[in-house]
């Protein structure tokens, strides 16, 4: 399972690079907004940045809701470093600026998809990538999980060639059902990707070893 950062914040994104297992950013503009990136070429000039960090694909957002304008953003978005992946939201004329994508070559992540429908024309319309928001569906008693797992069934089934990128991820254990789900990629916060590290035995086993080294050492 690839993962993905799921943030706009150079140090949080430096540091899960740094780590080296770390295959790309999702970015949406309410992260944009929480790092105070304000105009649209500061914008841009972020996201480029990113793309230097992480030389892995990178998901930016349009902002646009009409087909043209998501066209022309998509486009602008696309040209900015071949990292990056075009985010475009589950509505009618989103699936059609997909479809319009995909014709050029241009990748894209269908996003704020919160049903097997939704998934299925993502992946008709050629998405590089889906995503399903866990954490928002669990908000509302929902299980977001499920849904990946669908998604990730019916994908296989029919032989789509969309990756399945589940988001909103909130916490540690919604990355390990993401594995037994089958999802392709997990988009997360810093703090999930590094709480797969805790394990009380790894570190009574490590306390161990150093004390028992220090006896043959001295
Ligand atoms: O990847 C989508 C994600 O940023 C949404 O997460 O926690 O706002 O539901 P959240």
């Amino acid at each position: 399972m690839k993962f993905f950062i799921d943030t706009a914040n150079l140090d949080q994104i430096r540091e899960a690079h740094d780590l080296g297992v770390l295959d790309g950013v999702t970015t949406n503009p309410s992260l944009m907004a929480k790092e105070g990136i304000k105009g649209v070429e500061n914008q841009y000039k972020h996201y480029v940045e990113i793309c230097h960090i992480v030389q892995g694909d990178v998901s930016a957002e349009v902002i646009a809701t009409d087909y043209d304008g998501m066209i022309r953003e998509g486009e602008k978005l696309a040209a900015l470093d071949p990292h990056i992946v075009v985010k475009v939201p589950c509505i009618a004329d989103g699936i059609k600026a997909i479809k319009y994508f995909s014709s050029k070559g241009i990748r894209t992540n269908c996003t704020l998809v919160f049903s097997v429908g939704q998934a299925l024309l993502a992946a008709k319309a050629g998405a590089t990538y889906v995503s399903p928001f866990v954490g928002r569906l669990d908000d509302i008693s929902e299980d977001g999980i499920a849904l990946v797992a669908k998604i990730v069934e019916m994908y296989h089934y029919y032989g789509y060639a969309t990756q399945v990128l589940a988001a909103s991820i909130r916490h540690t254990a919604h990355i390990l059902q993401c594995i037994d789900a089958g999802a392709d990629v997990a988009t997360c916060p810093l703090s999930a990707i590094k709480g797969l590290l805790n394990h009380p035995l790894t570190d009574a086993g490590l306390k161990k070893f150093l004390e028992d080294y220090k006896r043959i050492s001295e």
